[in-house]
């Protein structure tokens, strides 16, 4: 690991250590304040996440794209529109549900994060997972999969179980890609079927 890499370890583990006693409610704070990787320079809203701080569902996105930025909320522009008929059909409302992304900052031109400010921001997520502690986590694409699990192939995981901590984790497709590619909505229902006879919902 060249010198950068290693200091980047090295503030993951300060901040997993700082953020241990914090609630949400302090950890939302210390996301406000954050300058851990570039994409504090450029963004317009830190997006924390929103939902029930007890919910026994969370889904994790990538990150903030325009809309999320502007608002300071998660999956508010087309995809999560999308994710908000899922969440429904699901038979959960938005506010019963925890959202989430892997970072917390836009990345410009809704790229993917570069494994530096996933890293960075990873801390952030870890806890929100702890404290809210879901039944189930749902992973929406391939920047979770890679960032939480080190894994890559969503086409060929999805729909398969996980295990994050004794979490039941469920990798799907992104909105963005359904959008994209409507068909794949018929596998994506699969997953979330899957998910809803684990929470009674089926
Ligand atoms: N896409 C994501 O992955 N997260 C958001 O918050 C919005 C769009």
């Amino acid at each position: 690991m060249n010198e950068s890499g290693s200091d980047m370890y090295g503030m993951q583990l300060e901040a997993t250590e700082r953020f241990r006693e914090m609630g949400l409610a302090q950890l939302e704070q210390a996301a406000e304040q954050c300058c851990g990787c570039p994409l504090a320079g450029s963004r317009t809203n830190v997006v924390f996440g929103e939902g029930a701080p007890a919910a026994d569902l969370m889904f994790i996105g990538e990150g903030p794209g325009f809309h999320e930025d502007q608002q300071g909320r998660p999956f508010v522009g087309r995809a999560g529109d999308l994710l908000t008929k899922m969440i429904e059909a699901m038979h959960f409302t938005r506010a019963e549900v925890y959202i989430g992304n892997i970072v917390k900052c836009r990345p410009p031109d809704n790229r993917n994060p570069t494994p530096e400010e996933a890293t960075a921001c990873l801390p952030y997520l870890l806890r929100q997972i702890e404290l809210i502690k879901p039944r189930v986590l749902v992973l929406l694409g391939a920047v979770p999969l890679k960032h939480l699990f080190n894994k890559t192939g969503i086409t060929r995981l999805r729909g398969s179980w996980l295990d994050y901590r004794g979490i039941q984790v469920m990798p799907t497709f992104h909105p963005a890609y359904l959008l994209r590619n409507p068909p794949a909505k018929r596998e994506v229902w699969q997953d979330l079927q899957m998910v809803m006879k684990v929470l009674g919902k089926l």
